[in-house]
């Protein structure tokens, strides 16, 4: 049993879809969660108006009757609201009648550190905005609702998973002076997950360890440049005597410098990832670039930015950790309806005699 996520939709384009397939039937899912994660990711500080603007909210198309999962694909939308300001600009179809002024204009100065360049390249695109639409992390809102969902999932088997920034009192200090600059800052976030069980993921192919498919899908986020599963890079520099978690009687770890994964495999102590993002490349400053239209020199565009996206990221992290766990339960767990997945979870969990902490 496979679970598998795909996501449509631009920025300020009429909405952000996602199908999630792969889902047991008889999960009871709770709208009032997916929108309270839709809102932790419009907080945080350092954020743009635009937050203010959008107020997101799950609908759902198919896969749920009466807020039970059907065993089918579950289809998900989160409309954009800004959209109304853009309905001319970014109209699906060719529009009719006049220009409203917004988002009309073919962007041609990319900013360095997006999309812009290479997408303009790539595609052949004269407007830019072909490019940054899609590109940009707006998306994540519907992949947050998705990790919502698997989050729900995850909570039969006993797993809890939580995203954070590392240092989240020194980052508003950063973003005030970033801001009072007109400068942007990034951060580091951390996804802790609780209760997995021993044995998700595989040594047995690289595309099935765990680890990897945890930092593939931190390095799928917008704006993350460096992932570390457990203490990561520090370990490097560390004797093996003090780099690994010794087995204890009861087959317990005092230390947990792995982050909960050996070989590839999920070892029950709780799973710890860190995700590094880079400051946002939109600057109200903006960087040098040059006019693809003219190849002359000028400034990248600016448009409405946040500073700072630390703390969404972390809740955008702590979904796309959710959707891998829940990937690899399925695959380990399997079941067409909730019962089986969770008696196979049981039987498993009895088997090995691990107790959920
Ligand atoms: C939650 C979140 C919000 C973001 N908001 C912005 C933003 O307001 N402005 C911006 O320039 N980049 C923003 N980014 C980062 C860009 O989307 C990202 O840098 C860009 O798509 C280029 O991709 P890359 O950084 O992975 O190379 C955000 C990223 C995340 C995860």
């Amino acid at each position: 049993m496979s679970l598998t996520l795909t996501t449509a939709g631009e920025s300020h384009g009429p909405a952000l879809v996602a199908i999630l397939s792969g889902l047991p039937a008889g999960l009871v899912l709770d709208r009032e969660a997916i929108d309270r994660d839709l809102h932790r990711r419009q907080q945080g500080y350092g954020r743009s108006p635009r937050q203010q603007l959008e107020s997101d909210v799950v609908e759902v198309l198919a896969g749920l009757r009466h807020g039970r999962t059907l065993g089918t694909p579950l289809a998900l939308v989160v409309r954009n609201r800004d959209h109304k300001n853009w309905t001319w600009g970014m109209s699906p179809w060719p529009p009719e009648g006049d220009p409203e002024g917004k988002g009309t204009k073919p962007v041609t100065l990319p900013r360095p550190g997006h999309a812009d360049l290479a997408g303009a390249l790539k595609y052949g695109l004269d407007d830019v905005r072909d490019a940054l639409e899609r590109a940009s992390a707006r998306q994540t809102a519907v992949s947050v609702a998705a990790g919502a969902v698997c989050k729900t999932l995850l909570r039969e088997i006993g797993v809890e998973v939580e995203g954070s920034v590392v240092g989240l009192e020194e980052l508003p200090a950063r973003v005030d002076e970033a801001r009072q600059d007109r400068d942007t800052v990034g951060g580091v976030v951390e996804v802790r997950a609780r209760g997995v069980v021993p044995g998700l993921g595989s040594y047995a192919a690289k595309e099935e360890r765990l680890d990897a498919r945890l930092a593939a899908a931190l390095m799928g986020i917008q704006a993350v440049k460096g992932v570390e599963i457990g203490e990561g890079f520090a370990l490097a520099a560390k004797r093996g005597s003090e780099a690994h978690d010794e087995i204890l009687p009861g087959l317990v770890r005092e230390t947990n410098r792995a982050g909960g994964i050996e070989a590839g495999v999920s070892n029950g102590e709780e799973i710890r990832v860190r995700a590094g993002m880079k400051p946002l490349p939109t600057l109200m400053r903006p960087l040098r670039s040059v006019d693809l239209a003219t190849g002359e020199p000028g400034e990248a565009l600016v448009e409405r930015s946040d500073t700072a996206a630390v703390e969404a990221l972390a809740v955008v992290a702590e979904a796309a950790v959710a959707f891998e766990l829940a990937r690899a339960a399925r695959e380990k767990f399997g079941g067409d309806a909730l019962g089986d997945f969770v008696g196979a979870w049981r039987a498993y969990v009895d088997r090995i005699a691990w107790q959920t902490r």
